[in-house]
């Protein structure tokens, strides 16, 4: 048994990275005839995590199935970010703790991802929770299987709090046979005030080059037409690493392999580079769009959230992405209600929100995570008052995208058609290279491929298209 720990979490002691190429084989015999229902919540890197752990049960012959009722293993994998994450994993587990009761008892039930580094989350589930059998965390998904085979009669917690090592060799179960998820860098080194992942996920470790590189290769080889590559801080990209290519030079190499589509995120404002701008702009394949968190546009709410960057310095590389590269489309992550924000700094957030006219943004109320400096802060602003602000952000936010949606009426665009709407099987849906999601009518036989789509209506968060 192996519990996290938040001052092991903390450490960046290590400069020492492992990577460790992974030679495992099952039978996939072992649980043959056996089902396994995964949820996963979270960013696209515990999206990604989880077509591991897919990989992984289906390397020991257990089949998907989507009912925790005909299921013999559970597994939720957690993300942290916010406390109503802890809502959704007691009322997750509170449906799991029924079925095993009154209908099979030897229903397995695992806790994975961003919660189970959490320290009071395990005590937790140790203490009021006895009947989940498994726990492990972000830096051990490849033992998964020893877990299940272990069958241990006691709760088998293992959960290591490390600044963590880069796995090779790693089989994924992906969702889409058109576009993949491709790691490039693993955990974060930011430590912004308010944020556990630093402490989930541990130190920013790259993957080489070589092996990202490798692995879009043969993704191409087998029809995938985009790929999207994963950090938290993608243009931090390789400076850990002696000698490997920078965030820039690695779009360009991924460019160069010919996938049809490239994207990335999350793009940290205070890493951007002028050679990033400049390889967007000049790679037709490497798409038009970028996600540039803002967080707060008060300069004093970014200083204490540890952004490292300032209003100005963000508008002014905000300014040189829209200049350089017009066709752009940029989005944003904005955090209402950090410790004791005034009046005053959710103006400057709102100004800016007015000054960038955001494509799309996400917006979030504040949640202090235990273990994070934000989180002592005596805060006195209500949650009232957040979450008027939130609203007030919301309905500005909202405008814009409604705005920016609407100056594609009329236009024709390239879109990746990726499968049948699910509200209207009439229809198709995709995205164009700017990231807008669009149904289509008349493409039905143009699932997989990139076609010109008229836009004829707009919405705030889709646009509606026929093939042309
Ligand atoms: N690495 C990315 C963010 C990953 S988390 C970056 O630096 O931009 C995704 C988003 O969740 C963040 O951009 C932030 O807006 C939000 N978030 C993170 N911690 C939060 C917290 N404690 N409360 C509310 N929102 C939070
Ligand atoms: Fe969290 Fe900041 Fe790291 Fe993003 S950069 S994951 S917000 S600590
Ligand atoms: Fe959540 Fe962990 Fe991602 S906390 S946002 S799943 S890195």
């Amino acid at each position: 048994m192996k519990l996290p720990n938040l001052n092991e979490a903390r450490k960046r002691t290590n400069n020492q990275v492992d990577y460790i190429y992974l030679d495992q084989s099952y039978d996939e015999n072992t649980f043959k005839g056996q089902k396994y229902f995964l949820r996963t919540y979270g960013c696209q890197m515990n999206v990604h995590d989880g077509e591991e752990i897919a990989a992984r049960l289906e390397s020991l012959g257990f089949e998907a199935t989507d009912t925790i009722e005909t299921a013999d293993v559970v597994i939720l994998n957690t993300c942290a970010i916010r406390e109503n994450a802890h809502d959704k994993l007691y009322g997750f587990l509170g449906r799991c703790k029924h079925e095993k009761e009154k209908n099979n008892h030897d229903l397995v039930i695992g806790i994975c991802g961003c919660m189970a580094q959490e320290e009071g989350v395990v005590e937790e589930l140790m203490k009021k929770h006895p009947y989940v059998d498994i726990v492990f965390g972000t830096h051990n998904i490849h033992e998964l299987q020893e877990l299940l085979l272990k069958k241990n009669e006691k709760q088998n917690i293992e959960v290591y709090s490390c600044e963590g090592n880069v796995y090779e060799n790693v089989s994924y179960k992906r969702d889409s046979n058109i576009k993949a998820w491709v790691n490039i860098q693993y955990g974060c080194d930011k430590f912004c005030t308010y944020c556990i992942v630093p402490y989930t996920r541990g130190k920013q470790r790259s993957r080489k080059s070589s092996e990202i590189i490798k692995e879009v290769e043969e993704l191409v080889k087998n029809g995938y037409k985009e790929v999207t590559l994963l950090g938290q801080n993608v243009n931090a990209y390789g400076k850990e690493l002696d000698g490997e290519m920078s965030f820039a030079e690695l779009l360009k190499a991924v460019s160069d392999t010919g996938i049809a589509r490239v994207r990335f995120v999350t793009s940290h404002p205070w890493d951007f580079t002028d050679e990033m701008i400049k390889v967007i702009r000049d790679c037709d394949n490497i798409m038009p769009y970028i996600h540039l968190p803002l967080q707060s546009g008060s300069s004093r709410i970014l200083k204490l959230m540890g952004r490292r960057y300032t209003k100005e310095e963000y508008l002014e590389l905000y300014k040189k992405i829209r200049e350089w590269v017009p066709n752009s489309s940029i989005t944003t992550d904005i955090i209402v209600g950090f410790p004791n924000e005034s009046d005053e700094d959710f103006k400057e957030t709102l100004e800016v929100v007015n000054e960038c006219k955001y494509d799309s943004a996400f917006t979030f109320i504040y949640s202090p995570r235990e273990g994070t400096p934000a989180a002592k802060i005596d805060d006195k602003v209500t949650m009232d008052v957040k979450e008027k602000r939130l609203y007030e952000l919301n309905e500005l936010v909202n405008k814009y995208s409604l705005e920016a949606n609407k100056k594609y009426e009329g236009k024709i665009v390239p879109v990746l058609i990726e499968g049948v709407s699910e509200k209207d099987n009439t229809k198709v849906y995709g995205y164009t290279d700017t990231m807008k999601l669009v149904n289509v009518v008349g493409a039905q036989d143009k699932i997989g491929e990139i076609i010109d789509v008229e836009i004829v209506d707009a919405k705030s968060f889709s646009l509606d298209g026929k093939a042309i």
